[in-house]
């Protein structure tokens, strides 16, 4: 019998998969899986278990009640999980936390195949990991613990979800925990890790995108042009990479690859450094053309630091553009994603 995969995202950014069999009520698969979603009646008659589901088929069901999920809400993506039975993987969200649903993060472990460092400027973290590691969407990320230290960091998954090794694009941070652990050769050694984690991640691609990434907040991009390369929607998806200095710019030979796997895919790229002898100079708000934002019918997702999320939110105001959705990862190295 099919069965279909279900991406439960929780308010609180812990993301659970199911298997959800294709006659089975998405609640009745979470159940079978300890994951206590929202309920009461069951019956579709109290609208408890009401969540959204943010892509894919489903049947939402003929056994529920006008008062427990309107026409208006079911237009809108609403769905009663006790009646809703998939036709295809679904990403549902839940509006409560997993710890609602005792449910919570994965753990699992893996071993470092590989370490490769670009200059002075990041990593790319290879790992090998165990057959029932967890999937995640693209765009999400883990929190790693960083051996020896009882401490974790928080990495945005560069590979594509479900590849046979998890890649990560690590900021080289002088004297930082994980990088100095990096630095030391850990081929071969394990880490343990939670996830996946986050809201941010590729929605169903319905319209032009606009990919800004700042520094390493290029990983997560990595793992959505694989996805989208995949997908081949054929909308046009343009991304400005941006960063401080000209070393800082990695991974450019691989974007150069999607150019040519993703239809519609153009990029740019800008360095801020006054001193940099790039061709575009400054910040990716100076480098942005008009047609990238289409009049505002464009999907835009934004991976980098705190000020450059509020100098693109400024940007978008002058402009007077309100894009259809704004999706964005704030991060700092010693902190979250990337
Ligand atoms: Fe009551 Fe679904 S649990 S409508």
């Amino acid at each position: 019998m099919n069965t279909y995969r279900i991406a439960l995202n929780f308010e609180d950014g812990v993301t659970r998969f199911v298997e959800c069999g294709a006659t089975e009520k998405v609640l009745d698969a979470a159940y079978r899986n300890r994951i206590n979603l929202p309920m009461d009646c069951s019956d579709g008659v109290c609208g408890t278990c009401k969540c959204r589901a943010e892509s894919g088929a489903y049947e939402l069901g003929d056994d529920y009640i006008e008062d427990a999920l309107t026409e208006d809400e079911a237009e809108q993506g609403l769905v009663l999980t006790c009646q809703m039975i998939p036709k295809s993987d679904c990403v549902i969200a839940v509006p409560v936390p997993s710890t609602a649903c005792k449910t919570g993060t994965a753990e699992f472990g893996a071993t470092v195949a590989e370490v490769a460092p670009f200059s002075d400027a990041a990593y790319e973290l290879v790992l090998d990991i165990p057959d029932n590691a967890p999937v995640f969407l693209p765009g999400q990320y883990v929190n790693i613990t960083v051996p020896g230290s009882g401490q974790h960091r928080s990495y945005s998954f560069s590979s594509a979800p479900g590849a046979r090794r998890m890649t990560f694009l690590i900021k080289h941070v002088p004297e930082g925990l994980m990088s100095t652990w990096l630095k030391s050769g850990p081929d071969g050694q394990s880490l343990q890790m939670t996830g996946p984690l986050g809201s941010f991640y590729l929605r169903p691609v319905a319209r032009p995108l606009l990919l800004l990434a700042g520094g390493t907040g290029l990983a997560p991009f990595l793992s959505m042009l694989e996805v989208l390369a995949e997908q081949q929607s054929g909308q046009p998806v343009h991304m400005i990479y941006g960063v401080t200095r000209d070393q800082d710019l990695v991974l450019v030979d691989r974007l150069l690859d999607y150019a040519q796997r993703v239809p519609g895919f153009t990029f740019t790229t800008c360095v801020a450094d006054a001193a940099t002898t790039h061709e575009r100079q400054g910040y990716v708000t100076q480098h942005m053309p008009a047609q990238a934002l289409h009049g505002g019918n464009v999907d835009v997702y934004l991976c980098g630091p705190p000020p450059m999320v509020d100098a693109v939110q400024k940007h978008f105001k002058t402009e007077g553009i309100t894009p259809a959705s704004f999706h964005y990862e704030k991060f700092t190295p010693n902190q979250t994603a990337s």
